[in-house]
């Protein structure tokens, strides 16, 4: 396994690859989550490449960027396991140098929910993304449903842009209470931990909800809320029934409908979805 920081010598070792290559971009700390990715990339491809970089462009200026979880040793040492090919991790400098001033913004999809609640988010995430995908060049690169707005984003840009790039999305991973795996758990002292579990609970209402046959939106939503109210280190930033499509809001459950929610505990902040079938 090679780790690269230099674009150039990242760009030479591509090059001499034959056969199709998977790219799994990451913000490290990695866990089984991200693994499951580079897991099926493995499968696929002929060549996988890992990139490892926490993206300045994509925090809130009040957000945990400085406190973002970061450990290289382990995350090579995990993806040395998986039989990964090349480790891109990019410096700031080359990334972002000071006359940088090309952004990929993405409309419509961006308005509603993470976009919502974080301003520039997407901006930061499109841009990076759209960067290393034209540097690394893959043939696949894979996303995790984890971040279902996030993988609608990626492939908005993919099509408009045109970067031919194929997009495989990857069910998200939990914990075996049902938490979904993040970096961010790291954050969460004992009793937000257990707490954290209402965001799953939460969701498989939804889903419970919808196969007894209850089409109207909004009381799963109310029914999604009270039971995330009954916990009380949890604070609720948006609970979410829309078109899997659009991400736009439904009133009647009459399409695919994705539930999704954000929530803080304590401090950290979670996100989560379900599809509802
Ligand atoms: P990061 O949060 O490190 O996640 C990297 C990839 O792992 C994303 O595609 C994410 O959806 C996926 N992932 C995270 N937790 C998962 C889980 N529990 N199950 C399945 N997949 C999971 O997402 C980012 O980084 C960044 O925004 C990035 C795309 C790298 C751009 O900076």
């Amino acid at each position: 396994m090679q780790v690269v920081g230099p674009i150039l010598e990242i760009r030479a070792l591509r090059q001499k690859l034959s056969g199709t290559v998977g790219f799994v971009p990451t913000m490290g700390f990695l866990h089984e989550g991200h693994l499951a990715l580079v897991k099926q990339a493995r499968m696929e491809n002929s060549a996988v490449i890992v990139s490892i970089y926490v993206n300045l462009a994509q925090f809130g200026p009040r957000e945990d960027f400085r406190a973002y979880p970061r450990d290289l040793n382990r995350d090579l040492a995990l993806l040395r396991g998986e039989d990964v090919d090349i480790v891109f991790v990019p410096s700031d400098d080359e990334m972002y140098p000071p006359e940088f001033s090309s952004w990929v913004d993405v409309e419509k999809v961006t308005e509603r929910l993470e976009g919502a609640s974080r301003p520039g988010h997407f901006r930061g995430v499109a841009t990076v993304v759209a960067k290393l995908f034209n540097i690394v060049q893959p043939s696949r690169a894979y996303f995790g449903q984890k971040d279902a707005q996030q993988v609608m984003v990626i492939k908005r840009v993919v099509a408009d842009l045109n970067m031919g790039i194929e997009i495989v999305v990857v069910p998200t991973v939990r914990e075996r209470d049902g938490l979904a795996m993040s970096s961010r758990n790291i954050y969460l002292g004992p009793g937000e931990r257990q707490a954290a579990t209402v965001l799953f609970k939460a969701l498989t209402l939804a889903r419970q909800l919808g196969r007894d046959g209850e089409k109207d939106a909004e009381k799963i939503r109310r029914q999604m809320a009270s039971l995330i109210q009954t916990e009380p280190l949890a604070q609720i930033d948006y609970v979410s029934i829309a078109d899997s499509e659009t991400l736009e809001e439904l009133s009647l459950l009459d399409r695919p409908a994705l539930a999704c929610l954000a929530v803080r505990i304590g401090k950290t902040r979670l996100i989560d979805n379900l599809p509802l079938e």
